[in-house]
């Protein structure tokens, strides 16, 4: 695990904004994101489209979903819809490089048709980023504690179920989210103090440390001194 921690959510969006223009400028040709929803990324998606808008190849990157709620675009639920006001209309992004996932379908079908999406346009379904939240049940993408089949699973996406809401959501499962070849995890916030503390550590469990454990490749984090304050040794401890 590396971690990068700074001192606030915004230093901790900047660089992983900076690290995304490394990747995408170490790439050669087209570069596949996978994105998270839920609120940390707003940030980093406007700090993206307004301070590193001009040095980004928009026309390279194409954006997928790491998961979706299954509600319409325009539900303030969507993790499309939370995208696309911070991001997608206010970049330069040619909308044919957007490949939402359909959350007004049925999920189970919608999952079907995305994975047949991914696994057409990605080479071997390997995303070049993945970018995850974690939440403070230890929760990555909506595979759930409880629900750890999904990390398992042959389907490239499947069906969540959120364990208070019920609410349904098309996931990623965890075989394409560890074969990915960057997984970048942005966490940030005195809640996230806990995960943060047992995902830099790989320690506990949980389908974040699982996905970060298994990762077939180095896992970065990001995160700020709020959410960092319980490692050793970080401002804010
Ligand atoms: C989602 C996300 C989910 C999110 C975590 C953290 O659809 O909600 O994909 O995995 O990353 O729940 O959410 P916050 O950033 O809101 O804390």
């Amino acid at each position: 695990m590396i971690l990068r921690i700074h001192p606030t959510s915004a230093d901790a969006s900047r660089v992983l904004a900076e690290r995304i223009l490394q990747i995408a400028g170490n790439a050669s040709g087209l570069v596949n994101i996978a994105l998270s929803g839920g609120s940390t990324p707003a940030q980093m998606f406007r700090l993206w489209a307004s301070e590193y808008s001009a040095r980004t190849p928009w026309e390279r990157i194409r954006f997928f979903w790491v998961d979706e709620r299954c509600v319409p675009p325009e539900d303030a639920e969507s993790n499309y819809g939370m995208t696309k006001r911070n991001l997608l209309d206010l970049a330069p992004i040619p909308p044919e490089n957007v490949f939402r996932i359909h959350g007004e379908n049925d999920p189970a079908s919608e999952a079907q048709r995305y994975a047949a999406q991914a696994e057409c346009l990605i080479p071997g379904t390997v995303f070049d980023i993945v970018l995850l939240g974690v939440g403070e049940d230890g929760h990555t993408a909506s595979i759930f504690p409880g629900q750890e089949t999904l990390l398992t699973a042959a389907q490239t996406y499947a069906v969540g179920v959120h364990p208070t809401s019920g609410q349904r959501r098309v996931t990623l499962t965890g075989q394409p989210l560890i074969k990915a070849s960057r997984l970048c995890f942005l966490a940030a916030g005195r809640s996230k103090r806990k995960v943060v503390a047992e995902l830099s550590a790989l320690s506990g469990a949980g389908p974040a440390i699982w996905v970060a454990r298994n990762a077939l490749h180095p896992v970065e984090l990001f995160t700020d001194a709020e959410a960092g304050a319980l490692l050793r040794d970080q401002p804010g401890s």
